[in-house]
């Protein structure tokens, strides 16, 4: 009896941790909550043995999720899935059985913030056989460098290694791949990736093959305004609060995290050439119905501003120009409304659109970052499945 009063205070204590006040409209407040709940925990025990200089706080997610989350490269009666290389990079390939013919197929890079996740985690090993299965096609999910121990430009070059290999002759004799129908896709940080690649190899001498579609999944494409009206509207939305964003944006770049604050006012990029704005300026490439009542924030000139490196557009896509975005392959671009990413999104689906590039733009208006992903675990969600449907129905029509 006496147990009852501490139990329900314990109670009480973790419906204070998981309870968060979310916008009215997000998919299964109940689940992201959750969701939430373990991203925090994870995070502030990372931050803690961090802080006691036992392990870095991303070496703490990589190997809880690779102790959880990691699966070996299972065959199946429909599937012949093994690990191998591309390019130098590992690679887990996922080839439909059944008639030996050329495949269309598709280059995919996880998410993670350039630091967490990996190809073997269960959650994109489930996303990359339903697209092998659904579409008939070849699958190749790459395990690129991570940071803290690489930084840009080496998750981009293992992405433009892989990607080379990809469009070469040997690799569609080797894999049977259709050189006519080949895809470059990822997530997040790995649909940052698929974007610098895409405008990179647009560029160079013609390989075998090019590209065929870009997909996009809530892409992350500028480290220069973190006040664009998605970043305003979904600071405080789980998982992707705005400072983790800045931090991952500054862990990548190899800068100092002492710029955080600075990024966080913008003031590190309060003195930019009026050409680099017009490519982020979100007033003039967004509709007035997408930003709402939310203005523009300029830091005045301080103290504190970025590198270059912030205005590299192998790091940040959305900083190419017009005659670049031209040359690049017909694009979707899936964006969430509960997301700070949405507007890099949306905003780089208008600028290729004005460059010339077909786009298909699909929008979940109760989507969360990290949601299609998601769908394939235990808090899934039904916008995860919907955008997951969404983006596998698209490449069934387009590639
Ligand atoms: C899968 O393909 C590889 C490479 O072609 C082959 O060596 C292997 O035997 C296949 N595995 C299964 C289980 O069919
Ligand atoms: C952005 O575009 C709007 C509308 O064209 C314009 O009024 C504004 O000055 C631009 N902002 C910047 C910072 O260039």
């Amino acid at each position: 009896m006496r147990l009852r009063v501490p139990a329900a205070l314990l109670l009480c204590a973790a419906a204070y941790y998981v309870y968060l006040p979310l916008p009215p409209g997000v998919c299964e407040p109940r689940k992201l909550m959750l969701l939430d709940a373990l991203f925090r925990s994870f995070m502030t025990a990372g931050e803690l043995l961090h802080a006691l200089g036992l392990l870095h706080r991303v070496h703490l997610l990589n190997w809880v999720v690779s102790l959880l989350e990691e699966v070996p490269a299972r065959s199946c009666s429909a599937l012949n899935v093994t690990d191998t290389t591309l390019g130098g990079v590992p690679t887990r390939v996922y080839r439909p059985r059944g008639a030996e013919r050329a495949r269309r197929a598709v280059l995919y890079f996880h998410g993670g913030g350039w630091a967490l996740g990996s190809a073997r985690m269960r959650s994109y090993d489930l996303l990359c056989r339903k697209m092998a299965e659904d579409l008939d096609a070849v699958v190749m999910s790459v395990d690129y460098a991570l940071a803290p121990d690489s930084v840009f430009p080496v998750q981009y070059w293992d992405a433009l290694s892989a990607s080379r290999s990809f469009l070469s002759a040997h690799t569609w004799l080797r894999f049977g791949l259709d050189g006519d129908r080949l895809c470059v896709s990822g997530d997040s940080a790995g649909a940052n990736l698929a974007a610098a690649v895409a405008q990179t190899l647009a560029l160079a001498p013609p390989l075998a093959a090019r590209f065929s579609v870009q997909a996009l999944v809530y892409p992350v494409l500028q480290a220069l305004d973190f006040h664009t009206s998605s970043y305003q509207q979904n600071q405080a939305v789980p998982i992707l609060y705005r400072p983790v964003m800045a931090r991952f944006w500054l862990q990548y770049l190899d800068a100092d995290p002492l710029l955080e604050a600075s990024l966080l006012l913008n003031r590190h990029s309060s003195a930019l050439h009026a050409d680099t704005r017009s490519k982020i300026n979100w007033t003039a490439l967004l509709p007035a119905q997408v930003r709402k009542h939310y203005r523009p924030v300029a830091a005045d000139t301080g103290p504190g501003a970025a590198p270059p490196v912030f205005l590299d557009v192998r790091a940040a896509p959305l900083l190419a120009d017009d005659a670049v975005l031209s040359r690049t392959p017909r694009a979707y671009v899936l964006t969430c409304e509960f997301d700070v990413l949405r507007d890099d999104g949306m905003m780089y689906a208008r600028r290729l659109s004005d460059a010339g590039v077909a786009v298909t733009t699909d929008h979940y208006g109760d989507g969360f970052h990290g949601c299609m992903v998601f769908a394939n675990l235990p808090m899934m969600s039904d916008v995860g499945r919907r955008s997951e449907a969404g983006f596998i129905r698209w490449l069934d029509q387009n590639l």
